[in-house]
Parts: C-alpha cells; structure tokens; sequence
C-alpha cells in the first residue's frame, strides 16, 4: 500500500476514541513534497482530472516530477535542469521565485500583516489599485481587484454591460477568441470544446478577428449593441495579431456608435508584447481593459479590470450602485497586492518590459531564420515581444504515406499536427518546456518569462535546430517510440 491508499472511507467522520472529529487519513506538506511519481498520478487520477492524465501521457510530461523552479528552469527529480519557454502561458514575467518577490512576500509574513480585505480599507490595495492606474494610459484609472483572469473579465464585461445600459446588451466578440472558462466569458469564448453544451447567454454576436468592415456592418445593423470585447493578440488562437489601422479604425468606431472597447489583456498585457499594454503599440486606448497571469509575479493569484473613470462611475459610481460588483473575498488580499505591487517594481526597476521587445525580436529574428532553413516543417513565425508563435506545416501533407497508420493509433488530438511531437521530443531529449495551442493544434506558444536573455534564446534555437535536423519521418518515429511502455 502507498500513502496515498484510502482503505476506510466510512471512517472518515466517525469519532476517534478519545471523543470528537477524528483526523481523517491527511497527507503532511512534508509528504505532499516527497510523494512519488506514483503517489503523484494516482491522487492526479482519483481526485484531480483522470481524462487529462491522458495528455500528460501522450506528451511525457507524466514522467516529471518538478523539485524547484528558479529564474528561467525547473528542476525536476533527477536535478534535470528545464528550459521554460511555456512560462505559465504568460504567468511568469519574472521567471520562477525572482528574489525581491520572495523577499517581499517573506517580509510581509515576518510583519505578520493582515490578508483579507473586506471589513477596513487594505493599505496594500489601495497601492497596487494606484500603481496599475500609473501603468496605464488616459483615464484607465479605476480598478476592481480578483483572483483570476476568468474573474477580471467578468468584471470586464459586467461593468462594460452596465455603462452601456439596458437598451443596449449586446456584447460582440471574435472568432477564435479565448476569454476564460467560467460561466459569463464562456459565452465570449470561442472555443466548441469549452463551450460543450452549457446554456450560455446569447446576448451576443461574433465577428471574424481584424475585419473591421464586419466590426462596422454589427454597429450598423444592430442598435442593441453595446460593448465589443478583443484579445488584443489571439492567445488561444495561435497569436493572432490586427494591424495598427484595425484598432484605430475600432476605436473610431466605438466612438461613432457609442459602444464600448474591452481589449482583454490577461496574456497579451504585462509588458509581454513590448509594451505595458498591447494596445499601446497601436496609439489607442480601450474603454475597459484586463490583467492577470504575471500581475501575480508567479507566486501569487491576482487578476485585475480596469475601466475609464467615466464608464465605472457609469455602472458602479453611487452608494447605490457600488457593491454591485465589488471586490470578491479574496480580491485584494494582502500577500497577494505586496507581491504584485513588488512585481510592478521590478517590472520597470529591471527593464523587463525593454527585454521582452529585444529577446522578443532575437527570438523572432532565429525563429525566422529556422522558418527558411525547414520550409517543409516550419510554416509560420509570428508575434510580438516575447508573445511567440511557432506555426507547421499540415501534419496531414507532409507525412509520408508509410507512416500515417502508426500516427492515426495516436489520439485524436496529435493527429495533423506535428507541435505534439516536437513539444514531447524538445521535452525529452532537449530539456525545453514549450506551449500548446487552444484552437490551432499546429502552433506552438512560446512565451518564456521576460528575463529571458540572448543566450536562453539561443539554447532553445540550438535545441529546436537539433530536432528539426531530425527530420519529420524520424522526429515522429522518435515520438512514436517515446509511447512505447510510456
Ligand atoms: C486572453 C485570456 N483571457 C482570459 C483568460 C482566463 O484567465 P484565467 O485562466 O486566469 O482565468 C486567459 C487564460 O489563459 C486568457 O489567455
């Protein structure tokens, strides 16, 4: 038996014989730390996602246990060193543990500060509402603090509904658009898989991304149109990006029609793209925005809305109206706001918003370079900053016949697209973490911590050159054999 065996369920709430609740069969941190791979899959299976073990599986990343991160790897259980370019898909700005974070967050705990921010006004709050206002462009100056970016566009889009009025609740949204899982952005969010069959509100309208004559013919022909919500780059779409003149012909719009801008900014925003915010390469200003992944610096959860203080006064502005939507329980708890009001700091103290435009362009620029000597593997490099996309070729046209019967015993989702492979491959043999795509199974998403220098560029070049090399027969041979007795 392991530790993780659960011989006595019925015993779970009996009283122990000196009277009261007993103590059910708990795991200790320390053995949470030293459970086994085993331990590990088995409790992932009975109690976390046993449908997703399959995935992990597929790509081998069920083989690896991670002991500690720091800055640009992980350390898995056999001091196997990991480049991550994954970065949390964008939650790792500052790499893993940056140590001002750790020493900000340690020294709050030292202080023995307080956490929960409902009942007195939170110090720690306060600042981090008026350092991400300082951030931000125009009169983006009011800001509702959560937990997650699922939260912060919930905010987003409540708010936004709410200036807009009754009379115009309609909410437009794009295709291949990824806004977050939970009920209400489930119905902005474009993707089948998520959607499944859930009742969602259908006060909504989708366009294509960056076609600005169908943003204009909605506004047109549908008056009850109030609010359109944009990834400002496509994410979960394979880092879609609109030209400039897309966003300054919406802005114009939203100004004609009265409707008002979200650019959702939860993986885009951050000082990813180059800039603090994406649309600020764009010389545009959106109604009401959102952030979260890096906001947190990689240890804590925050999410956050931002909205004009002309459109929040709007939907929250009276004593009447302000507890409509305000902070949740866990909305600007202490430990969380220090580690993100340290994390701004280190933001502009360390450069990091300058570095991800240079490695951004180092990388792209390699990229390119690989783009011209694979042709047949590579179709597409793209993206800005260190928000990356790595598009191939159509698995399905450039396979040989001889191997597309051994493919097609694989899942479903690896067939026709080589990114499944390559990721599982560059993991193995290579000791590089790299990133999926939601909606385009052929894209790779690279978006490493943006203290990634030169020479971390250079070791994922020189590792995705070397499997390249390989050749496609052999990298899916390879990949077919990695399966074996996996
Ligand atoms: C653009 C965008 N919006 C919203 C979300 C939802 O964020 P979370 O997973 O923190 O709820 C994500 C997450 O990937 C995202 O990429």
């Amino acid at each position: 038996m392991t530790m993780l065996d659960r011989p006595n369920r019925t015993a779970v709430s009996a009283p122990s014989q000196e009277g009261g609740v007993a103590r059910p069969d708990l795991l200790t941190v320390e053995q949470a730390k030293a459970m086994s791979i085993g331990d590990i899959t088995t409790a992932f299976k009975d109690h976390l996602n046993p449908g997703q073990l399959h995935f992990m599986k597929l790509l081998g990343f069920h083989k690896v246990k991670i002991e500690s991160a720091e800055g640009m790897y992980y350390t898995d259980q056999n001091g196997r060193k990991i480049l991550d370019f994954f970065g949390g898909f964008g939650s790792l700005a500052f790499g893993h543990n940056h140590p001002r974070i750790l020493e900000a967050r340690q020294k709050f705990q030292d202080e023995k500060r307080h956490e929960i921010a409902i009942a007195f006004m939170s110090q720690y709050a306060a600042a981090l509402a008026k350092n991400i206002a300082a951030c931000s462009p125009g009169d983006l100056d009011m800001v509702f603090l959560g937990s997650s970016g699922s939260e912060a566009m919930e905010a987003a889009v409540k708010l936004a509904e709410r200036a807009a009025g009754p009379k115009r609740p309609k909410v437009v949204y794009a295709e291949n658009s990824f806004h977050g899982k939970t009920k209400g952005v489930l119905a902005i969010t474009d993707g089948q898989l998520y959607r499944a069959d859930f009742k969602l509100t259908d006060n909504t309208v989708r366009v294509p991304f960056a076609d600005i004559a169908a943003v204009e013919k909605a506004f047109q022909s549908d008056p009850e149109i109030g609010v359109i919500v944009l990834e400002t780059i496509q994410g979960g779409g394979g880092i879609i990006q609109a030209p400039a003149e897309y966003w300054q012909q919406l802005r114009a719009l939203c100004d004609r029609y009265g409707v008002l801008w979200v650019a959702d900014e939860v993986q885009c925003g951050y000082g990813r793209s180059g800039r603090f915010y994406a649309f600020e390469h764009y010389g545009v200003v959106p109604d009401v925005t959102a952030l979260a992944k890096s906001l947190g610096a990689g240890k804590a959860a925050v999410g956050a809305m931002i909205a004009r203080r002309e459109v929040y006064m709007k939907a929250y502005g009276t004593s009447k109206t302000a507890m409509i939507h305000a902070m949740a329980t866990f909305g600007g708890m202490g430990e969380a706001c220090v580690t993100a009001i340290e994390g701004i700091n280190v933001l502009y103290d360390d450069h990091l918003i300058d570095r991800a435009a240079d490695s951004g362009d180092y990388l792209l620029e390699r990229l390119q370079a690989l783009k011209e000597k694979y042709p047949k593997i590579i179709k597409d490099v793209r993206g800005k900053g260190l928000m990356v996309g790595l598009e191939f070729q159509d698995f399905s046209q450039t396979l040989p016949m001889v191997l597309r019967p051994v493919v097609s015993v694989l899942d479903d989702k690896l067939k026709g697209s080589l990114s499944g492979f390559i990721g599982a491959l560059l993991l193995r043999d290579y000791d590089v973490l790299v990133a999926f795509t939601e909606y385009n199974r052929n894209v790779i998403r690279l978006e490493p911590p943006l203290i990634c220098e030169r020479a971390h560029v250079d070791q994922f070049i020189a590792a995705l050159d070397a499997l390249l090399g390989r050749g496609i027969v052999r990298i899916v041979k390879d990949f077919v054999g990695s399966q074996i007795g996996s």
